[in-house]
């Protein structure tokens, strides 16, 4: 999910179920001089991934075409991540390729969208000679303009952050899709403050998008085909909507059920819940429809409570733990996913053993595991020294890893035997005879192809065998 090591081209590898024929112009040959071109590289959360489909939506409307080959197009852009340093690295080495890129192609514009375009600001034109445009997360409607103003040799920028933008009315070009799962952004920026965090600094306030809207790019996807849909925002369980003209609100848990309303056949996901806000009236509403996923990723980020409290994370290890034991009693089949940061400023040994400590308390399926990175600008950076040794956050970074392979493995073990209800998502990325596809608690299931099924299919997958990442099963008619 988070993605902050892509190789040359992420439109073809990201991510497992991000494969796919839906991002029209692919082929050379359908080059059309007539047109203009663009190429798009994402880096970072699926926020970032949905942002880039409004940027190619915006585009569209300029008469921009997306296109594969960097080389063939006319402007190039890179949707960036400031979440780690290790993010922004790679940001730096991609924008060296895009130099010689230009060099071959002079007239080639190239632009830095996102949150590091937001945090570096003019900065990054300075920085990075060769950079066109400059554009944050709250500006890509501004892009048609900035791209006359580039076009003219002039650089291009636009770091605005908004307290209203929320791109309601943009439908998004689906880049890279399977046809089959759609990211939906429901709300952006962040009012939290966790201290290590440079979201709230690079996406702005919190907002919350019309629900109606919502609703209706749902609908429309399920027209399409579509039979997935994850609503996206860095705090879900704060989503709040307040209708302009009736005044009447609406809060998570009331989306999650107009959502899941569009359709029994639509499965809806979410992502992220924050510990401190996730209610039981969103348990009891998943509970209530089986189309909503029985999935939570509830990133606990560390297991020590002084440690969540000089993170500004606003709950303790005991708060978190009864908010998983609710999980478990509303519903008894739901995964939980975390992500854990080692290292954070002073953390002492047996402060890290809380963290490892938690991972089978939780039972996670899964985690995102980081080492901290000091990022800034934030609360840490001011407040906190970044006083733990490198090598000693890697090594409590491996061994958390080490303790969540064994609980993931764990976890599908005890699926092996078991019967699960799948969305078949497309061939599986080893072999065209077996497909793919994820259950409700989001484990991907490959199962030799039979029968005359097709991706956004539903089908029943026995499991027989596992690994700590993948379940494998065959098909029951
Ligand atoms: N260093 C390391 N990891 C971080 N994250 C956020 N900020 C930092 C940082 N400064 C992790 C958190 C968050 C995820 C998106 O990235 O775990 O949930
Ligand atoms: Fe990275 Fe956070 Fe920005 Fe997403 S919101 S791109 S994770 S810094």
């Amino acid at each position: 999910m988070y993605n902050d090591n892509p190789t040359l081209d992420h439109l073809k590898q990201i991510d497992e179920h991000k494969q796919g024929e839906a991002f029209s112009l692919t082929e050379t040959e359908l080059y059309d001089p007539n047109y203009k071109y663009f190429y798009i590289e994402s880096y970072g959360c699926q926020m970032n991934f949905s942002d880039s489909e409004i940027v190619a939506s915006i585009l569209g409307e300029s008469g921009y075409r997306p296109i594969r080959q960097m080389e063939l197009s006319d402007l190039i852009l890179i949707n960036t991540c400031s979440i780690r340093e290790k993010a922004e690295e790679t940001v730096r080495k991609r924008l060296r390729v895009f130099d010689q890129v230009k060099q071959q192609k002079p007239g080639t514009l190239v632009g830095v969208l996102g949150c590091m375009a937001e945090r570096l600001k003019k900065k990054l034109l300075e920085e990075e000679k060769l950079v066109d445009l400059v554009v944050g997360p709250d500006a890509y409607r501004d892009l048609p303009g900035l791209l006359q103003t580039a076009e003219t040799g002039e650089k291009g920028i636009n770091v605005i952050l908004s307290r209203e933008e929320t791109y309601a009315d943009i439908s998004p070009l689906r880049l890279d899709s399977n046809g089959i799962t759609a990211f939906i952004s429901i709300m952006r920026g962040c009012d939290n403050m966790c201290s290590f965090c440079v979201v709230p600094f690079t996406r702005g306030r919190e907002r919350s998008r019309n629900a109606f809207s919502i609703v209706a790019e749902a609908a429309d996807l399920y027209e399409r085909g579509y039979r997935e849909v994850t609503l996206l925002g860095q705090n879900v369980d704060s989503y709040k909507w307040s209708n302009p003209e009736s005044g009447a609100t609406v809060n998570f848990a009331e989306l999650l059920a107009m959502v899941a309303r569009v359709h029994p056949d639509l499965r809806v996901r979410f992502s992220t819940s924050h510990p401190k806000d996730i209610t039981d009236e969103v348990l009891h509403t998943m509970a209530a429809f089986e189309n909503i996923c029985n999935y939570i990723h509830l990133p606990v980020q560390s297991g020590n409570s002084r440690i969540l409290e000089l993170m500004n994370r606003t709950y303790d290890r005991e708060w978190y733990l009864e908010r998983i034991r609710s999980i478990y009693r509303i519903l008894p089949d739901c995964a939980v996913s975390s992500d854990i940061i080692a290292g954070f400023c002073s953390e002492t040994e047996a402060e890290h053993q809380d963290t490892l400590s938690m991972i089978p308390l939780a039972n996670y399926s899964m985690s995102y595991m980081f080492f901290y990175s000091e990022r800034p600008g934030t609360l840490a950076a001011r407040k906190y020294p970044d006083d733990i040794p490198l090598e000693v956050k890697k090594r409590r970074l491996q061994e958390i890893i080490q303790v969540q392979n064994k609980v993931s493995l764990q976890h599908n073990q005890a699926d092996i035997g078991k019967t699960y209800k799948v969305l078949i998502e497309g061939d599986s990325r080893k072999s065209d005879q077996d497909f793919k596809g994820r259950n409700s608690q989001n484990k991907m299931i490959v199962f030799p192809k039979a029968g005359n099924y097709k991706p956004g299919d539903y089908v029943w997958v026995k499991v027989n065998d596992v690994t700590s990442a993948t379940l494998m099963g065959t098909l029951i008619s």
